[in-house]
C-alpha cells in the first residue's frame, strides 16, 4: 500500500498521483490537474493552511503540546514567559537565556505616555476594553515605524518582545480608564503576571503585594491560552501578516477576531448566560432551549476537539485552588449542573460537545474580581506569543499573499441602466 491518492479528471481521463505527507496532500498537486478548478472549502473545514511546528492538536484523542512539550505538563511545571520564549524560539531556555529574555521584557513594559493622556482619554467612559485594545495594540504600530521592516529578524525580535511586554500594561490601562482609576506604571520588581495584577489593583499601598496563590493561577491560564495552532484569531494574525503590514496592526486583526462570542469573547458570554440562568432549578429549561434552538451553551463545543479540551479540565483544578483563596464563585453550581445535564443529554453527546477552555475560566476571572468585560482582554495578553510565534513562522516561510479563490454565484453579465429607468 502506498500513501498516496489518484485523482482522475473524467472529462479527460487524465490522472494524478499525490502522497500523502504530514497527513495532507499537496492542493498545488491537484490544480496541475484542475487548473481552473478550486477547492469549495467554506470555513476552511477540510483545509490546511499551512504546515507549522509551533502547537500539535489532536482534537479527537483531547491532546495539545506547544512544540511538543504537553500542555498538563508546562501547566504544571513552567512559568507563562518561559513558554513564551518555548513558542518564539521553539525550545525551552537555559537559566541564562531565560534571565535575559525576562529582563528584555521587562524593559519593554512601558507605554509612551501619550496613550495615558491623549489615547485612552479619547475613548467613551463605558467602552469596551476589548475595543479598547484592539485600537490600542494597532496604534502602537504608530510608535514603532520601524516595525514594518518586517523580513528583517532583528527587527522582528524587538517588536515581539515589545508587544509581550506592552499588551498587559495596555490592557490594565484599559481597565483602569473605564473604572475612572489612576493608571498604575509596570513594577519591574514583579514577574510578568505579578506586575499586570498590580497595574489591574493597585491602589495607595506602597507596594502591591499579590496572592501567590491567585498569580500562580492567572499564570497558568496565560500557559493554557498562549497559542492554540490554526484557529480563528491567529488566521487573521497570518491573514494580515501575509501582505507584510507590520505585527501591531495584524496583532490587532487577530484580538479583534478573537472577541467574537464564538471564539475568544465566548468566556465573557459563558459569565452572562450563567447569570442569566439565575438558578439551578433553571438548568434543565435553558437546556432544553438550546435543544429547541434557543441560542448557544456557550463555552462548550470546539471546531477541533470532539472528545474534550485538555485546557478545559486544567482550568477546572485551577478553579478549585482560586476558589480556596476568594470563596466560591455562586455561578459555579449552575455551571456543574450545566456540564452534568449536558454531558448526559444525547443532543450534546451525539453532536461532540465539550466545555472548552472558555467555559470555567470566567469563573475564576470573576472570583478574582475582574470585570465581564476584561476576560477577552485576559485571553488576549498571553495568546499575543502564539500570534506572534505564527506570523514569524509564516515570513521565515516566505509565505506568499493569503488570497483564496472563490466560486462565483452571482448575476450574469449586464447593462448599466440609468436610475430613471429601473422599477
Ligand atoms: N450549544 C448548542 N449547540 C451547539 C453548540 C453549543 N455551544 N456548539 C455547536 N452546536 C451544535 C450546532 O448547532 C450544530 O448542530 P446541527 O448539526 O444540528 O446543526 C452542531 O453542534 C455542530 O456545530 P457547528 O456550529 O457546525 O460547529 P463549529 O465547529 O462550526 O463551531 C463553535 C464551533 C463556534 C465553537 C461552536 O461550538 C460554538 O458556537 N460554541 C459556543 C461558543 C464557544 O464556546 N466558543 C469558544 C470556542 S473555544 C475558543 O475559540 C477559544
Amino acid at each position: 500500500m502506498t500513501d498516496s491518492i489518484t485523482v482522475t479528471d473524467n472529462r479527460t481521463g487524465e490522472a494524478v498521483e499525490i502522497p500523502i505527507v504530514d497527513g495532507g496532500i499537496s492542493a498545488g498537486e491537484l490544480r496541475k490537474l484542475l487548473p481552473g478548478v478550486w477547492f469549495y472549502d467554506p470555513a476552511f473545514m477540510t483545509t490546511a493552511l499551512a504546515s507549522s511546528s509551533v502547537t500539535y492538536l489532536d482534537g479527537d484523542g483531547g491532546i495539545l503540546r506547544y512544540r511538543g512539550y504537553p500542555i498538563e505538563q508546562l501547566a504544571e511545571r513552567s512559568s507563562y514567559l518561559e513558554v513564551a520564549y518555548l513558542l518564539v524560539h521553539g525550545e525551552l531556555p537555559n537559566a541564562e537565556q531565560l534571565r535575559t529574555w525576562t529582563e528584555d521584557i521587562r524593559m519593554h513594559t512601558y507605554l509612551h505616555d501619550n496613550f495615558r493622556k491623549r489615547f485612552l482619554d479619547g475613548f467613551h467612559y463605558d467602552a469596551h476594553p476589548m475595543g479598547m485594545l484592539v485600537s490600542g495594540i494597532a496604534a502602537l504600530s504608530t510608535f514603532y515605524p520601524e516595525a514594518k521592516d518586517v523580513v528583517d529578524p532583528q527587527v522582528r525580535h524587538r517588536q515581539i518582545i515589545r508587544m509581550i511586554a506592552k499588551v498587559p500594561t495596555l490592557a490594565a490601562a484599559c481597565h483602569r480608564y473605564s473604572a475612572g482609576m489612576p493608571f498604575v506604571y509596570p513594577d519591574n520588581g514583579l514577574s510578568f503576571t505579578e506586575n499586570f495584577l498590580s497595574m489591574m489593583w493597585k491602589v495607595a499601598e506602597p507596594r502591591y503585594e499579590p496572592d501567590p496563590v491567585l498569580a500562580h493561577a492567572l499564570d497558568v491560564l496565560f500557559i493554557l491560552h498562549a497559542d492554540h495552532e490554526q484557529n480563528c484569531g491567529t488566521l487573521a494574525m497570518r491573514t494580515v501578516g501575509s501582505a507584510h503590514a507590520d505585527p501591531y496592526i495584524a496583532a490587532s486583526a487577530a484580538a479583534a477576531a478573537l472577541s467574537g462570542p464564538r471564539h475568544g469573547g465566548a468566556n465573557e458570554q459563558v459569565l452572562r448566560m450563567l447569570s442569566q440562568i439565575g438558578h439551578v432549578d433553571n438548568v434543565d429549561a435553558f437546556i432544553s432551549d438550546v435543544k429547541a434552538g434557543k441560542g448557544k451553551l456557550m463555552g462548550f463545543g470546539h471546531r477541533v476537539y470532539k472528545n474534550y479540551d485538555p485546557r478545559a479540565k486544567i482550568v477546572k483544578q485551577t478553579a478549585d485552588a482560586v476558589f480556596e483563596v476568594t470563596g466560591r464563585n455562586p455561578l459555579l453550581d449552575i455551571a456543574l449542573k450545566l456540564e452534568e445535564a449536558a454531558l448526559s443529554d444525547e443532543y450534546f453527546v451525539s453532536r461532540k460537545l465539550y466545555p472548552n477552555v472558555d467555559f470555567y475560566s470566567g469563573l475564576i476571572y470573576q472570583a478574582m474580581g475582574f470585570p465581564t468585560g476584561m476576560f477577552t482582554v485576559l485571553f488576549a495578553i498571553p495568546r499575543v506569543a502564539g500570534w506572534l510565534t505564527h506570523w514569524q513562522e509564516m515570513i521565515d516561510q516566505d509565505s506568499k499573499i493569503y488570497r483564496p479563490r472563490q466560486l462565483y454565484v452571482g448575476a450574469d453579465r449586464r447593462d448599466y441602466l440609468p436610475l430613471e429607468q429601473r422599477k
